[in-house]
């Protein structure tokens, strides 16, 4: 009897390369951490036998670390934006055998100085994120650099191909694979025409005395979101408030009107993008120069701090990691300020009110209460351990109002 085929669980990547056992970080056993583009992507490479044991791979936007694992073998350099894609693949790395750091990651913004000699591109959700690396790459890509990208075709446009054309060269896509394209590009040497448009800036509609510098990945990157307007129309002034969080800080710009309007307050300003940290970074010194206490963290919610820590949190939470939409992330971010904070220390945030995030704070923190709401959001005001909360403080009033 002839031996039963491997079963194709949604944990095991079965590629020509190997088998890989992957999972997704926040973890979740029901979803797959790779997709049919990084399958075609794979099997692609092993027809065109392209690498070379020693040529140089760089990864662009591995989600889960999927293709940077299945190619370990090979000396691989993965960039990407996300710091819990940069934890998915150390994990998937060592639960695949492999020493942690196997694979060279990034720990700011900019990708590796070298000349690479293939390069894989997964097609990233903002396109304003393709387009900076495309131009980035020019840097790095020699006579006989490989150029290839992936993604599932509902996420590839007309416009994400125009891109890869109008920047790098002559642009062709193959048939579809489950559902998924690959992007094959051939460099022309001879268009070396413009630049990145990124970073680039906006005049803070509330308070014009700030321009907010947004690198391409980041939220809300061309005008202030409509959330975190409400939210700094409600900014706690409170002297209690030392030692102020900006959780999932975007380009700070939460936390800079936390500053300016609680001036003994030091600031933390985190998130899990290195590019909104460097931005965030860069806005906050702009507004403050050196005179005001602040820390910059690249981290997944509020690892790495201590419990009891922090006065207040601050937060806009986000409501889609990468492709995928959910509120898990929201509900870690949620728990991780509880943590955080020291009795009697508070929790403001602003979202969609269909998001139901009244709910979420009632149970967590035992209280909420609503401090002002309009047609799409609210904001919404928990307090840790508290038996009598103190009032809210009134809304600090902008100078342009
Ligand atoms: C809705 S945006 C808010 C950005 C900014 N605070 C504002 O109001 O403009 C949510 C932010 O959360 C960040 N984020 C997503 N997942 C995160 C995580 N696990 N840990 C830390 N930050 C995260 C995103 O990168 C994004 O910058």
């Amino acid at each position: 009897m002839s031996k039963p085929l491997p079963v194709e669980t949604n944990r095991t990547l079965l590629a020509p390369q190997g088998e890989f056992e992957l999972q997704r970080n926040p973890r979740d056993d029901s979803l797959q951490a790779w997709d049919a583009a990084d399958e075609f992507l794979l099997n692609h490479l092993h027809d065109i036998q392209v690498l070379s044991r020693h040529g140089k791979l760089l990864i662009l936007n591995d989600a889960f670390g999927a293709l940077a694992v299945a190619l370990a073998d090979h000396p691989v350099y993965s960039w990407n934006d996300s710091f819990l894609a940069q934890q998915a693949l150390r994990d998937n790395l060592l639960a695949n055998g492999y020493a942690a750091d196997q694979v060279k990651t990034n720990s700011a913004i900019d990708l590796p100085s070298v000349a690479v000699d293939c390069v894989l591109i997964k097609v990233p959700k903002t396109l304003a994120l393709l387009e900076h690396q495309l131009y980035a790459l020019r840097a790095i890509l020699h006579r006989d650099t490989r150029i290839i990208g992936a993604g599932m075709a509902r996420n590839i446009h007309t416009t994400t191909l125009k891109l890869f054309e109008s920047i790098l060269g002559p642009t062709t896509t193959t048939r579809a694979f489950k559902k998924s394209r690959l992007i094959l590009v051939e460099r022309d040497h001879s268009m070396n025409e413009g630049q990145s448009p990124y970073p680039d800036s906006y005049e803070l509609e509330v308070d014009r005395s700030y321009r907010i510098l947004n690198h391409a990945s980041l939220f809300s990157r061309d005008r202030l979101d409509q959330g975190s307007r409400l939210l700094l129309e409600h900014m706690p002034v409170e002297p209690r408030y030392r030692r102020i969080v900006d959780l999932g800080c975007g380009n700070g710009v939460i936390g800079i009107i936390a500053a300016a309007f609680n001036p003994a307050a030091s600031l933390l300003f985190c998130d899990e993008s290195f590019m909104a940290v460097a931005s965030a970074e860069v806005n906050f010194r702009a507004a403050f120069a050196l005179s005001r206490q602040a820390e910059f963290r690249v981290t997944d919610c509020l690892q790495g701090f201590a419990n009891a820590s922090q006065d207040l949190v601050l937060l806009n939470p986000p409501f889609h990691q990468q492709h995928s939409v959910g509120d898990a992330v929201a509900w870690r971010m949620l728990k991780d300020a509880r943590r955080v904070l020291v009795a009697g220390g508070e929790l403001r945030l602003v979202g969609n009110r269909h998001l139901g995030y009244h709910a979420k704070l009632k149970k967590l923190f035992g209280n909420c209460e609503t401090i002002a709401s309009n047609n799409k959001f609210v904001i919404l005001r928990a307090v840790k351990n508290q038996a009598s909360i103190p009032a809210a403080s009134t809304p600090q009033k902008f100078d342009s109002e």
